[in-house]
């Protein structure tokens, strides 16, 4: 009755993690989560008054397939605003999120068999969505050294005639890494040799970017523009995540492609969710820059502490709210009672069973070597999330 292609997707890892501690809390443990990929804050109350208002007027039925016209003028202006980029409402999709915009953009790019270039670690939905396209992931290990950013020689290496797509998260999840100017000039020259693979530049964390202004691949290379599937969505910065709402901004072929696919399967987003992201966007950033400003606190407080213990090395992240700290100095070590721990996901279980802490291990998202801290959590749960880390770790025994 299943499916071989829902048989061989995996569940995922992060819900796994955070399944077992909502079973352990149950019992009655004390768990603190960092596992989650969510911002910790409400709904800024403006944005929820757009939507109350929407109910209000009657805005209950279907909208358009790719949107309002409201909603995609302000997303236009809001390119034009933030990122300098120009698009047109033709040129804009909005979707159940900026997930389902990037599955529905890979599903109009990619042929089965083609390949898919996903630098690692990467979000757990890249392969996953590549593979259910039919395509075939091919994921590319970075280094800690170059804070997990994919390098052009990586880059060029991992081309093949089969590659078709390139996908770019910056920031990144799950390292909070930002690709510079720089990093982009030269991952483009090397694009421009290759003019059958386009790219999804997944943009979603831009809004949490501590230390420089948040650069969009096309701002670097605005002769890629055919060729780039830009995401974004409202879930991170407007921490709205249950509103459900992204889009893609493309080139017009493939904004119809995305748009038939779309129309055939969810149709467009909640009525309502369009106008709260519509007020989003006609606002001030006065509540993303707050957000964002105790982020950048707690990644300050996360980044000293993990460095302050012996064999945990963590470089201090541009963007998102995630730290992604190298603890393959513990990966060859038993608990106290005897039993292994030698991946990342052993350590994970151990954490969360021994000290009470849930994260995320590197495996989950394709680099062994590490872990996922999410830090969009209070303060206080910080402080104990490091004391119980720390002590964890403590506690192994080393071979
Ligand atoms: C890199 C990345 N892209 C896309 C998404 C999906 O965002 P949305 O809530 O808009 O579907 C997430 C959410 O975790 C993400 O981390």
């Amino acid at each position: 009755m299943i499916s071989s292609r829902a048989l061989e997707l995996q569940p995922s890892a992060t819900l796994k993690i955070t399944g077992r501690a909502k079973e352990l809390q149950r019992e009655g443990k004390s768990i603190i989560s960092l596992s989650a990929g969510e911002p910790d804050f409400p709904t800024p109350t403006f944005i929820c008054d757009g939507a109350i208002e929407a109910i209000r007027n009657g805005e209950h039925g279907y909208t358009m397939n790719t949107g309002t016209p409201e909603l995609r003028d302000a997303i236009c202006t809001k390119l034009k605003r933030d990122n300098d980029l120009d698009y047109s409402p033709d040129q804009i999709v909005c979707s159940n999120g900026a997930k389902q915009s990037v599955g529905f953009s890979l599903l109009a790019m990619i042929n089965p068999g083609d390949e898919v270039i996903i630098p690692a670690p990467y979000w757990v939905s890249y392969p996953a969505m590549t593979r259910l396209a039919q395509g075939i992931p091919v994921p590319v290990r970075t280094s800690f050294e170059d804070s997990y950013r994919l390098t052009p020689k990586q880059l060029e290496v991992a081309i093949t005639d089969k590659t078709r797509v390139l996908i770019l998260c910056s920031p990144s999840n799950p390292t909070g890494s930002c690709y510079s100017k720089k990093d982009l000039e030269r991952l483009a020259n090397i694009l421009r040799k290759h003019p059958n693979v386009s790219i999804i530049s997944d943009e979603i964390y831009e809004y949490i970017v501590f230390d420089d202004k948040h650069i969009s691949l096309l701002n670097v290379a605005p002769d890629l523009k055919d060729r780039v599937a830009l995401i974004n969505g409202f879930s991170k910065g407007f921490a709205m995540t249950g509103w459900r709402l992204g889009y893609l901004a493309g080139p017009k072929e493939l904004v119809k492609a995305v748009a038939k696919i779309q129309s055939q399967e969810t149709s467009a987003p909640s009525s309502i969710s369009q106008a709260a992201g519509l007020a989003a966007y006609s606002g001030t950033l006065d509540k993303v820059l707050e957000m964002r400003a105790s982020f950048k606190k707690r990644r300050n407080f996360m980044v000293e502490q993990l460095n302050d213990i012996d064999g945990v090395s963590c470089f201090s992240p541009g963007g998102a709210f995630y730290v992604f700290p190298d603890i393959s100095s513990y990966l060859n070590s038993t608990t106290p009672l005897g039993k292994p721990v030698q991946s990342s996901t052993d350590l994970c279980l151990y954490l969360l069973n021994e000290a009470g802490l849930a994260l995320v291990p590197g495996d989950a998202f394709g680099e062994p070597n590490g872990l996922r801290m999410s830090y969009a959590a209070a303060m206080d749960d910080l402080v104990e999330a490091m004391n119980r880390f720390k002590h964890g770790l403590s506690s192994l025994i080393l071979i």
